[in-house]
């Protein structure tokens, strides 16, 4: 059964390590990334961004999809269901679809606006067990070309925020969705550290994962990041292991062409780059904690 993130991201914050986030585009990122999770024991949130759940048909497909993989693949670890980066509207649709968490992103209203949406959604969402993440300060990101740097949040609206009993927080500190770029600065721990002062025990969001160093994701979790993001790392490594697997002309040889072989080598190398985060992030073996 699919809970929500909120008793999980709680036990990670007072543990000191963080659960992953992996964002699914289909059956056999679902799968790949579930098994690890199950295999490694440790509690996991899939993320569906509203265009991946276009992708794949709505909500209610992913919904059935994923409740069938818990079942029938027998996954009993925490499992939760998150929408990502939702829109207003689409927290609604994910609330009604089954979903089990939701990420409202108002970073981009102005404060007032963005703290008025949130009360309404915080309410909505709790009303029906589902957990919610807002987002103070924009997460940058490469856009038709033009590479933004991420802005960094003001902790004292991350305060006015996490005040409205939201139940984890991403703030912008400097994070870049996709690859980062060869002059990035880094993660602004001065950023991360005023806003944990000021919001203490509220687990918070670190997005962009794809590329951060291991150090900086050790250093973020030190100062409460309890969930982190991933989702270009999975997508590069499944195009990478799908490109050799052409390029050695496999498809070519037997029965190769057939779906379940020509995506397995992808599927496998999604699995093998959760293991490492999961790794990395400290998050194996606690889900029977
Ligand atoms: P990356 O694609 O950079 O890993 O970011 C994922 C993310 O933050 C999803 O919200």
């Amino acid at each position: 059964m699919l809970v929500s993130a909120t008793e999980m991201l709680k036990k990670a914050k007072a543990g000191h390590y963080a659960v992953g986030q992996f964002n699914i585009n289909n059956l056999e990122w679902t799968k790949s990334i579930l098994l690890t999770a199950k295999e490694l024991r440790s509690p996991v949130i899939l993320g569906v961004s509203e265009g991946a759940g276009k992708y794949m048909g709505g909500y209610h497909v992913v919904v059935g999809m994923v409740n069938g993989m818990l079942k029938d693949l027998d996954i009993d670890v925490p499992v939760a269901l998150h929408l990502d980066h939702g829109s207003f509207e689409g927290c609604y649709k994910c609330i009604e679809a089954g979903f089990s968490s939701i990420m409202f992103d108002g970073s981009h209203y102005p404060i007032d606006e963005n703290v008025q949406k949130t009360t309404e959604l915080v309410k909505a969402a709790h009303g029906r067990g589902l957990s919610l993440e807002a987002e103070v300060g924009s997460i940058g990101g490469e856009e038709d070309g033009v590479v933004g740097m991420g802005e960094c949040a003001d902790p004292k609206e991350c305060k006015a925020i996490a005040d409205l009993g939201v139940d984890f927080l991403a703030a912008g500190i400097g994070n870049i969705h996709g690859k980062y770029p060869a002059n990035w600065k880094g993660l602004s721990f001065e950023t991360l550290d005023a806003v944990q002062q000021l919001t203490g025990d509220l687990p918070l969001v670190l997005h962009g994962g794809t590329g951060i160093p291991a150090d900086m994701i050790k250093k973020a979790i030190s100062l409460g990041v309890a969930k982190i993001n991933v989702n270009t790392e999975c997508q590069l490594s499944f195009a990478d292991a799908t490109r050799k697997y052409i390029e050695a002309g496999k498809d070519l040889e037997g029965k190769g062409f057939d779906p379940r072989k020509l995506l397995a080598p992808g599927a496998e190398a999604i699995k093998a780059t959760v293991r490492e985060k999961m790794e990395l992030f400290g998050s194996v073996g606690k889900a029977d904690e």
